[in-house]
């Protein structure tokens, strides 16, 4: 059962994810079973929300102490939070919001970057995204990002804040541009990918829908330029193996995939929500039966 409501009493703490569509989200199934298996009280709701700022003037009552968001409402919800972590501000979405104990005030984060980026270094070795404060696998690499939307973005800021040195590659130069101004990196263009070569052991991220779901044999960068490589993530997540990835395993990279993101938000979100250490088997164990 998703909720137990015979549970409900004046010291649940309600959460929620803001959306539209919101029936297929997995996420009122997924938190709702690790808090409940981390016995922490608290139930989280699906909200289908057309306006955020509608839902805030209407219907936000103190007792919601945390709220997901997903499309579309990431970045409308930055508005309405009552103060922005840096980051977040930066990139211009928000992807959760936490009621601060102390005077009630919203905060917005967003953590999508700390799930890419987290499962990044995991596969790298080291730290793994935890602000425990060792060195990021990542310092110093050259962190190819392809893509400058709100993924994109999400990944250049997560790079240079571990001390990466970010290029972002993008179909339209002037995105790229902007973008890799914003993290100290370079700017070159999707068509400039494959002629980029200038060190080898380099880390490769794709945030555009190149390769998505139908058009699986597409692929933003060619087979050959692979090969300088160490690892390379597609935030894609169907199908699974991208022909990017397909490519990239062929050419002895490391891969890691989109659904690790996932996985690794839904880590850093438990623990903002609870304060406790995320059931990380557990909320593994939920997606994989569910995706
Ligand atoms: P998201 O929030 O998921 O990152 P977005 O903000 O719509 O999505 O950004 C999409 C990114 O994918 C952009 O970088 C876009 O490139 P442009 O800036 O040139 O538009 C890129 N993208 C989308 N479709 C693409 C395609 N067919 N080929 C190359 N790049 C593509």
């Amino acid at each position: 059962e998703l909720y137990n409501f015979r549970q409900i009493g004046p010291d649940t703490k309600v959460h929620g994810v803001i959306g539209n569509p919101i029936g297929h989200s997995k996420s009122p199934h997924l938190y709702n079973t690790a808090f409940r298996s981390a016995g922490f009280n608290g139930i989280y709701l699906p909200l289908l929300v057309d306006s955020v700022a509608n839902f805030f003037n209407t219907y936000s009552s103190p007792d919601f102490v945390g709220y997901s968001y997903t499309i579309p409402h990431k970045e409308a919800g930055l508005k309405c939070c009552d103060e922005v972590d840096p980051i977040a501000k930066a990139i211009g979405a928000i992807s959760c919001m936490v009621r601060k104990p102390s005077d009630g005030k919203l905060i917005g984060y967003n953590v999508d970057y700390l799930g890419a980026i987290g499962a990044i270094e995991e596969a790298l070795g080291g730290s793994n995204g935890s602000s425990n404060g060792a060195v990021s696998p990542l310092a110093s690499k050259l962190f190819v990002v392809i893509g400058a939307g709100g993924a994109g973005k999400a990944l250049a800021y997560g790079g240079k804040e571990k001390g990466a040195r970010v290029v972002v590659a993008n179909r339209t130069y002037e995105k790229a541009k902007e973008l890799a101004s914003k993290v100290d990196g370079e700017a070159i263009t999707l068509a400039d990918l494959d002629d980029f070569h200038p060190e080898d052991g380099m880390i490769l991220a794709n945030t555009t829908s190149v390769g998505m779901k139908p058009k699986t044999d597409a692929t933003p960068i060619s087979k050959k330029a692979l090969n300088r490589y160490s690892l390379v993530f597609d935030a894609i997540y169907t199908p699974k193996w991208t022909r990017l990835l397909q490519e990239a395993q062929d050419s002895g990279a490391k891969v890691v995939f989109g659904t690790e993101m996932f996985i690794n938000q839904a880590f850093v979100q438990f623990e903002r929500f609870t304060g406790m250490p995320a059931p990380k088997e557990l909320i593994r164990e939920t997606l994989a039966k569910n995706t």
